[in-house]
């Protein structure tokens, strides 16, 4: 469906040539004077010197097409030269119907439907997660929603590292506590039992210790660096004990991203790359792109149009082991092979963005991926304490995700069950509804490439820009809507009728932008202007709000055009905040 601004545009762009000039400058924007109109164009004074006229007497001509147009109210040329236009209600109100019919709301599917994977969490397997991939996983989510929205084919795959250094480490300290265990054995040749010999809690405690332990002794390192090096050559015990660990992780982890509302379609990891290697390897030695340099394999991508250094990427050290450059550039072969994406999107700490140029360089260079084929990093930064440094516990250690999540919630409970009564199962399930919007909200509003403060007691507030103030606004509304439906009225059927207030029409001007925003939010892959506009559509339904008797309203046909309006709010509301990756409850 068209956007508002294009039925102005399309309007102004015949005024521009009925009047004699070019129509290709009659851009229509939104006004940054809202106190003297809605929409704006700045064509005329563009075109001043090609037709050597004042940029008034232009706009003055241009107005004079557009009095009679449906589409506006009234325009009005004003110095130095802008067109300042007001949208006709009748037609404004027209248009609202016409998205509260359409399924997404107004939204185009594109005709260009593009295979994309995209790549986020990247959660480490045996280790906690941590709050620095709560980020990954919230962004990445959200943009998983806002491309499928458009139409898009998305794989989400959560890139699992599942095959470095922690898996000796972890497979060397259960060799020191269980010895005894057939997987230790140098010629175990049987198939792995079903039982794990170890649960959920017991690697949470054994990694962090191995890591400790290993910092303090060398010899036990090189044990487990040495385990690592058997791992990944095939040692069958270890390859067993390595599948153990895998589903003891991996099945922690999907309850923990299932807290946060996160799925992925790929469950795969670091390790699935690995049988692409050597195959890569040769290849890129049989073209001549790689060389030894010091005793490496490395691809050199430096380009000319470099303003500062770009290092080679490393594809083996002298050992001849793999590294991070390596398994990604093995998982690009892979995806290739499997899926042959459009568009691959990683979602990554931003301090890997070096990484990743080396990796898109060398994947391109050396034909791994198609010339074509968009490779697009998206880099976050990072979450900081009210210190202004990462984020950490009280005491100072990294804070795990579980335990970040399970603070908002107590917090939130607290909150809700603090001046009312509300049945404690409601409740708990509310301050989870609550507590993911407020954490989710908080960190989504921010643009994604910039460090951002967690401040819980801002996140959690219910007003101001938050989380809460949404779902709150969006309660308010549906409390309304029952409250109609509960006095016979139809909310399904009503229709919006043309505006006569200055904050009704205010507040449906504001929806018909959702299209418009929406298109923006996937073209720049944007999370954050979803909640700039929410949060803008949240403030003028509640002004709206308080100057209206809603259900108070004698006049029955005035009545049921605010309930229509207020039903397209709603929808806005929820698709927008269901692409932010969160819900609303019914009551809070
Ligand atoms: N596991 C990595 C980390 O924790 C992130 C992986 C990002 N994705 C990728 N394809 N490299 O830092």
């Amino acid at each position: 469906m068209k956007k508002l601004a294009e039925f102005l545009e399309e309007e102004v762009k015949a005024a521009f040539e009925k009047a004699g000039y070019d129509g290709s400058y009659a851009k229509v924007t939104l006004s940054n004077r809202p106190d003297l109109c809605e929409y704006q164009c700045n064509g005329a004074m563009a075109l001043a010197k090609t037709y050597r006229k004042a940029p008034i007497m232009i706009a003055n001509d241009v107005t004079a097409h557009l009095k009679e147009s449906h589409v506006l109210k009234s325009v009005e040329a004003v110095n130095p030269g802008f067109i300042n236009m007001v949208v006709n209600e009748a037609f404004l109100a027209e248009f609202a119907q016409a998205m509260k019919n359409e399924e997404k709301l107004g939204v185009d599917e594109t005709k260009e439907k593009k295979k994309v994977i995209l790549d986020f969490g990247g959660a480490n397997v045996a280790k906690p997660l941590h709050v620095g991939h709560l980020r990954s996983a919230v962004i990445g989510e959200s943009l998983k929603r806002i491309i499928r929205f458009k139409g898009h084919d998305v794989i989400g795959d959560v890139h699992l590292g599942d095959w470095g250094y922690q898996m000796g480490l972890v497979i060397t300290e259960l060799g020191k506590r269980k010895p005894d265990l057939p997987y230790f054995d140098e010629n175990f040749e049987g198939e792995y039992p079903q039982e794990a010999p170890f649960t959920i809690g017991d690697l949470e405690e054994i990694y962090p210790y191995a890591s400790g332990y290993a910092k303090e002794h060398e010899d036990y390192k090189a044990e487990a660096l040495n385990a690592t090096f058997e791992l990944q050559n095939g040692r069958r015990g270890y390859r067993a004990l390595w599948r153990h660990i895998m589903n003891v992780s991996v099945s922690d982890l999907k309850k923990n991203y299932g807290n946060l509302n996160v799925t992925f379609d790929l469950w795969k990891g670091e390790a699935d790359a690995q049988p692409y290697i050597p195959d890569m390897v040769e290849m890129m030695k049989e073209k001549g792109f790689a060389h030894i340099d010091q005793g490496a394999l490395v691809v050199d991508v430096k380009e000319e149009s470099d303003t500062k250094e770009i290092p080679p990427c490393m594809i083996l050290k002298s050992d001849g082991a793999a590294l991070y450059d390596t398994t990604d550039l093995a998982t690009l072969v892979e995806r290739e092979e499997l899926y042959k994406p459009d568009e691959v999107i990683y979602v990554v700490d931003k301090r890997q963005e070096l990484h990743f140029v080396q990796v898109f360089r060398c994947a391109k260079k050396t034909g791994i991926v198609p010339e074509n084929t968009k490779l697009t990093f998206i880099g976050f930064g990072t979450m900081n304490g009210k210190d202004g440094k990462p984020f950490k516990t009280r005491e100072g250690g990294v804070m795990r995700l579980a335990d970040l999540i399970q603070g908002i919630n107590d917090e939130m409970l607290t909150k809700i069950t603090e001046n009312r009564t509300v049945a404690p199962e409601e409740a708990e399930e509310t301050a989870k509804l609550v507590g993911l919007a407020a954490l989710k909200y908080g960190d989504l509003s921010n643009q994604a490439a910039k460090d951002y403060i967690f401040d819980l007691d801002k996140f959690a507030s219910f007003e101001g820009n938050t989380g809460p103030y949404i779902l709150y606004t969006i309660v308010r509304i549906k409390s309304i809507l029952n409250k109609y439906k509960e006095n016979g009225g139809v909310v399904e059927t009503a229709k919006i009728r043309v505006p006569d207030g200055e904050a009704e029409k205010a507040l449906m001007l504001e929806a018909a932008k959702f299209n418009g925003v929406f298109d923006t939010v996937v073209e720049e892959l944007a999370p954050h202007k979803i909640c700039a506009y929410v949060y803008d559509l949240a403030n003028t339904f509640n002004r709206f709000y308080h100057e209206t008797r809603i259900l108070g309203e004698e006049d029955e046909d005035r009545k049921s055009g605010f309930i229509a309006l207020l039903s397209l709010v709603k929808e806005i509301l929820e698709t927008s905040i269901d692409l932010l990756g969160f819900e609303a409850p019914e009551r809070m």
